[in-house]
């Protein structure tokens, strides 16, 4: 990599293939850093046809002496932690001495869970449609202040104290108000406690071991999970994730301060899409909608849940290149329009005699040819390469990277990132 700090962010609502471009960029640095999210996320790595997919752990992992990072920003589930980590050791990954949890993650325990899934039948037809994960609720316990860290299993009598108020407060909210089954001790102890030899040698300072490779002048790259607009404060609340999703996530989330970014690099669907509820403009509900759906196997890769399909917003992109300061763009997925007559891209949005936001969009005849596994740039059919040109024109940064299928081989560099 020519730069020393990359960022990858998502910058739609998740799913844009963050993985397999970090999975690409590992190539060249010597760690790779989750800095916000949990197992919500879902990054779908293809390597000579196999395909890996990864939750909590980053995304290098499948680089030999990459070493790789989950900052205090992340919201940690011990035992899906360790779910990855044994699929990883079955496919002969080696995982433990290259992995290093920072001590302050939050932990998602089991009442968070409960409280994900109840709350939401709660909302009934208005429910977020979260991955169920325990996401929110485990961020909620840590800024009010109360919530466990990794840390906290290093002294068990204290553990079992915090825990003890913790399980009164949730199971009250758990059986009182939302008529559900409460959580025990026993089932907490088994979901944190259980693993505590095994993490042990995976717990320490990521800030100080990232200042480390910093002043070494080793790259890292910085793996963003959801994208932009599931961001909790700049995204389509309520909407969103439970974390911030956006560039300025990373300090807080890893403790890299601003300063030592070099390069921030938004990760764009060729089209748009969506999991879960919530507003989505340019959402297609046509023949064309079950193309892109079809072609892009648009499935979630943790709920299994289809993915909501649309033309690509760039009215949001505008916003989204904006709040992350992005150096510049990877388009992926450009094969899925591969045989379109007609594409559309949301320029702006209008709102009708109902209030309801529509999208107002310009067209670009599609393209006949493929650019399926296309890996130069010039290969690219006329009408590709100019829906390409308006992206750029219309964002005012460059498309460095474009990814014309799943494998981490089926990418065109036109730019060293
Ligand atoms: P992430 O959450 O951003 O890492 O993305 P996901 O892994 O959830 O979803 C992206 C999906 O698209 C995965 O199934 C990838 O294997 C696949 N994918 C990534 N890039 C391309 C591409 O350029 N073309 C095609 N056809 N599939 C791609
Ligand atoms: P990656 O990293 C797509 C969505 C959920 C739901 C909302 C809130 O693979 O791009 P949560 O469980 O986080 O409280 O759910 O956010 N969501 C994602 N959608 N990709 C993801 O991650 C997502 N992570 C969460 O579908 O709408
Ligand atoms: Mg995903």
């Amino acid at each position: 990599m020519k730069h020393q700090n990359v960022v990858v962010i998502g910058t739609h609502w998740g799913d844009e293939g963050k993985g397999k471009i970090v999975d690409l960029l590992t190539d060249s640095v010597a760690g790779v850093v989750r800095f916000q999210g949990g197992h919500n996320a879902g990054h779908t790595l293809v390597v000579d046809g196999k395909k890996t997919v990864l939750h909590l752990i980053p995304s290098g992992i499948l680089h030999a002496d990459v070493r790789c990072f989950i900052g205090n920003g992340v919201v940690l589930s011990i035992p899906d932690l360790f779910k990855e980590i044994y699929e990883l050791e079955e496919a002969g990954v080696e995982v433990r001495n290259r992995l290093l949890l920072s001590l302050d993650c939050p932990l998602i325990m089991p009442y968070h869970i409960a409280l994900d899934q109840s709350v939401e039948r709660e909302r009934g037809n208005q429910k977020i449609g979260t991955t169920g994960r325990g996401i929110g609720p485990a961020y909620e316990d840590k800024v009010g202040r109360r919530g466990l860290r990794l840390r906290d299993l290093l002294d068990e009598a204290q553990l079992r104290f915090k825990l003890d108020g913790l399980l009164k407060q949730h199971n009250f909210m758990l059986e009182q108000y939302y008529g559900a089954e409460p959580v025990t001790l026993d089932a907490c102890m088994a979901a944190s406690i259980a693993f505590l030899e095994a993490l042990k040698p995976m717990m320490g300072d990521v800030l100080a071991e990232l200042s480390q490779l910093r002043r070494a002048g080793k790259g890292v790259l910085f793996e963003g999970a959801q994208g932009a607009l599931l961001d909790i404060d700049h995204g389509t609340y309520p909407f969103v994730t439970s974390s911030n999703t956006t560039a300025g996530a990373i300090s807080s989330g890893c403790g890299v301060g601003p300063r030592y970014l070099d390069y921030i690099l938004g990760i764009t669907k060729a089209y748009t899409t969506r999991v879960g509820e919530g507003p989505f403009p340019t959402e297609l509900h046509d023949q064309t909608g079950r193309h892109l759906a079809d072609k892009g196997h648009e499935f979630g890769a943790t709920t299994g849940r289809p993915r909501r399909c649309g033309w690509l917003d760039v009215c949001a992109l505008q916003r989204v290149v904006e709040m992350n300061s992005l150096t510049g763009l990877c388009i992926t997925k450009l094969d899925v329009l591969d045989g379109l007559d007609s594409i559309a891209i949301c320029v702006d949005y209008q709102e009708d005699n109902d209030g309801a936001i529509k999208p107002v969009y310009e067209h670009l005849p599609g393209w006949q040819g493929k650019t399926a596994s296309i890996k130069v740039y010039q290969e690219l059919p006329d009408n590709a390469r100019a829906y390409l040109d308006r992206i750029e024109a219309l964002c005012g940064i460059p498309i460095d990277l474009i990814s014309t299928g799943p494998d981490r081989s089926e990418t065109i560099v036109r730019r060293a990132i």
